[in-house]
């Protein structure tokens, strides 16, 4: 029987967190220590079932406690770090950019620095192996135009606080290869979609509001573009990453899957209508709602909205085999269908500060459209 390797992952309590973890674990060969603060972001609910799983460790806690992060490196001394908590909404971001550079920028400082005095201290031959892996976001890069691709040449262009503190995350893991030897890999993927998303984001966002018949927001006219990737897929390519990324390197991931914002809504609409049609849900039927679709609405834009996003991810294929295999229509389809089997976890997400923040975030885009319209 091999032996588990134990690795640190932080904000593994949420959506990609989650997922990870429990790929990490399922594989057999890891231990998991899960550092989180558990922030609106997360829900307990979600790795509920690793509950007393003797390779499963949680720990609440900051990312920038760094007394509490040392000591986790000296209990348990991990053979890796994942490190993944991060502030991540980029419409909370544009409202206050506070916490995104307290977390993403500061945090993953003290990360490196808590990484960097451990890694020092280990005998040569595990420090040889040891991995800070840094999972980013291909949101660094800017906004392409109608053609080409995000890669790991491309210049850094961030728009939004969010993209902005992620870039500086990522140059400041840079310079500590650069400058310390920290063996560090970086992942820049596209956006993930997939069960234990909160439901802020836009693919949960239009399923739960399109079941309880709330308005579908579609930002602008619709016409901006994402390349969406299934999270498992996402999570394989950042384990693939850790095991054999060259050291000081970085990897876009992504699953050649572009979707304009509004098409996208409209496929959900259709899957929905298919697996939960509007007249077998009766307040949906008494509004007389044939089709979810219905429920569309286009809203004031997001400022400074990047227009498009496309991935290359030809480097991550040809040093690492890595490859999605989730195709979008059967990923929407698996995701649609989690919401629906999780109300509980669906329950939890929007409940606490939720409703404030619908309301802060969509307010003002209603007002905004209907002066416009007068
Ligand atoms: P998420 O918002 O769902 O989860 C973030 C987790 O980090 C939460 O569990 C939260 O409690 C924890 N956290 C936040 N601040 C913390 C702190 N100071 N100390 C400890 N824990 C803290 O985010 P996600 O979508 O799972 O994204 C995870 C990572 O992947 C982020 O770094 C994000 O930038 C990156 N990423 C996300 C996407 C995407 O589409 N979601 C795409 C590419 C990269
Ligand atoms: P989001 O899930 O917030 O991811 P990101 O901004 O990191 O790409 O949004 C995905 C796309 O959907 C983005 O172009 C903004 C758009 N969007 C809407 O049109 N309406 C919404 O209510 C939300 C949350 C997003």
């Amino acid at each position: 029987m091999i032996r588990r390797q134990t690795v640190l992952i932080t904000g593994g309590s949420g959506f990609i967190g989650t997922n990870l973890v429990r790929l990490l674990v399922q594989s057999g060969e890891y231990r998991v220590v899960n550092l989180d603060a558990l922030t609106y972001a997360a829900n307990p609910l979600s790795l509920a079932d690793l509950d007393g799983n003797q390779n499963y460790v949680f720990v609440k806690g900051n990312i920038m406690d760094r007394e509490l992060v040392s000591s986790l490196f000296t209990k348990y001394e991990p053979v890796g770090l994942f490190h993944l908590a991060a502030e991540s909404h980029v419409d909370r971001s544009i409202v206050n950019a506070e916490d995104f550079i307290q977390t993403n920028v500061v945090g993953t400082y003290s990360m490196l620095e808590a990484a960097r005095a451990y890694w020092n201290a280990l005998p040569v031959e595990r420090k040889s192996t040891f991995r800070f892996l840094h999972v980013s976001t291909d949101e660094v890069f800017g906004s392409l135009g109608e053609e080409g691709y995000f890669s790991e040449v491309t210049s850094y262009a961030p728009n939004s606080p969010y993209a902005a503190s992620k870039a500086a995350s990522d140059h400041f893991v840079r310079a500590f290869h650069h400058t310390y030897g920290l063996p560090t890999v970086i992942t820049n993927c596209s956006n993930n979609y997939g069960p234990y998303q909160f439901p802020e984001k836009m693919i949960p966002l239009m399923i739960l509001n399109a079941l309880s018949g709330k308005p579908l927001p579609v930002y602008g006219n619709g016409s901006n573009v994402r390349d969406w990737i299934y999270v498992e897929d996402h999570c394989g390519a950042v384990k693939l990453a850790f095991e054999k990324g060259k050291l000081g390197e970085a990897y876009a991931i992504g699953a050649n899957n572009e979707q304009k914002n509004i098409n996208l809504v409209n496929q959900i609409c259709s899957i929905l209508d298919d697996i939960a049609p509007p007249v077998e849900i009766p307040q949906l039927r008494e509004r007389g709602l044939k089709s979810y679709s219905e429920l569309i609405r286009f809203v004031a834009d997001r400022p400074g909205h990047d227009r498009r996003y496309a991935i290359d991810s030809a480097k991550v294929t040809r040093q690492l085999g890595w490859q999605a295999e989730v195709g979008f229509e059967a990923g929407l389809r698996r995701t649609i269908e989690w919401y629906l089997s999780n109300p509980k976890w669906v329950e939890h997400a929007s409940s606490g500060s939720y409703e404030d923040w619908i309301e802060k975030n969509y307010a003002w885009r209603e007002e905004r459209v209907e002066k416009e319209s007068k």
